[in-house]
């Protein structure tokens, strides 16, 4: 397996060629990285879901090169969804819409619909571009487990399951796209992400949350994911941490050292960007073999805060119920 600098030209050649013969890379994206493959062959794709060990019924995002690509792979597009990639692409918003039939059913798990996001980062852009297809990618991380945010994670989470992987720096969101759906003349948020509650109430007014009721329409929904292999514990503040053979993930800098193994400070100062685009990163490094218990304090429910507690709660859950993906 080999790791190429995504800015040269060369590397994005020897990319495509390994899509073209339909096989898959991992590359960079604003929020996390992905494991593409041309979301239009379907034994490529097929792939993506051997690598990382994913269930079959569980969708993937389409990434596009340019906007005009929606109408091509998405049927009816509402005039608020406009309204939303208008202002949000390239970015990382996902929107969910009615898919067209050339879009291969491995690629939504069989459902009707299909997720569609315009990645920002040029080095996915020139890579979808170069292609001329869109390309299907989930984050390029072993089904259940954290999103990888640096190349580095994906050559460690990965190993030689995949020929290549583009680097193009630390992902500056740090958490995967937002990811919403329009039903019933109302905007739902299937997944709390980089572009917060507030970005999108200002475009369109007021969205839905959607209820987490167990059923599986979007199976990467299920409670347990995004979770370290380390039981993870949400505390209001370092004073309940219990067990000092722990790992502790503060959002702020703490009062006095907690007697822990090892700590990293999200954002010192309580920034919410800064925390999230380190949010994966120190999660990894603190989901270690010599802790029992990894710590995380809670954090402000606003903004990309939402996003986080969301992936935070869902670990947890994997933790108290003992299960997990
Ligand atoms: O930021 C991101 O979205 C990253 C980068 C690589 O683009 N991708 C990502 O993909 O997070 P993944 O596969 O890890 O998460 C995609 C989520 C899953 O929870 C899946 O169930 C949901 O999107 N999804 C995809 N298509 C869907 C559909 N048609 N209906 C409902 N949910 C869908
Ligand atoms: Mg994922």
């Amino acid at each position: 397996m080999e790791i190429l600098s995504g800015d040269k030209p060369a590397s994005i050649e020897k990319a495509l060629k390994i899509l073209r013969r339909g096989d898959i890379v991992a590359f960079p994206t604003e929020t996390v990285y992905g494991l593409g493959a041309d979301a239009l062959n379907p034994y490529a794709v097929a792939k993506i879901f051997e690598v990382k060990k994913r269930p079959r019924f569980d969708p993937l995002i389409v990434h596009i090169g340019d906007r005009r690509w929606l109408s091509a792979f998405a049927g009816h597009v509402p005039a608020e969804v406009v309204r939303l990639t208008d202002r949000f692409w390239p970015g990382p918003l996902t929107v969910i819409l009615p898919k067209k039939p050339v879009i291969p059913d491995i690629v939504t798990a069989g459902l009707a619909t299909v997720g569609i996001r315009m990645p920002s980062h040029p080095v996915a852009l020139s890579l979808i571009k170069a292609l001329k297809n869109p390309i299907a990618a989930p984050s390029a991380n072993p089904f259940g487990y954290m999103s990888p945010t640096k190349a580095r994670h994906v050559a460690k989470m990965l190993e030689d399951r995949l020929p290549l992987i583009l680097d193009g720096g630390d992902s500056v969101f740090g958490i995967e796209s937002t990811i919403i759906s329009y039903r019933d003349n109302q905007v739902y948020i299937h997944r709390h992400g980089a572009i917060t509650v507030e970005e999108l109430e200002e475009v369109v007014g007021p969205v839905s949350e959607k209820k987490d009721d167990g059923t599986c329409e979007s199976p990467g929904e299920l409670p347990f994911h995004y979770a370290p292999a380390r039981p993870l514990k949400i505390i209001a503040s370092a004073d309940e941490i219990g067990n000092s053979n722990a790992s502790f993930l503060a959002f702020r800098k703490p009062a006095g050292g907690p007697a822990v193994r090892y700590i990293r400070v999200l954002s010192p100062g309580g920034d919410l960007r800064e925390a999230a685009a380190n949010f994966f990163s120190y999660l990894i490094e603190l989901d270690r073999h010599d802790v029992d218990v990894i710590y995380a304090e809670k954090i402000p429910e606003q903004g990309i805060g939402k996003a986080m507690m969301e992936r935070l709660r869902k670990a947890s859950k994997k933790y108290h119920s003992g299960g997990g993906t």
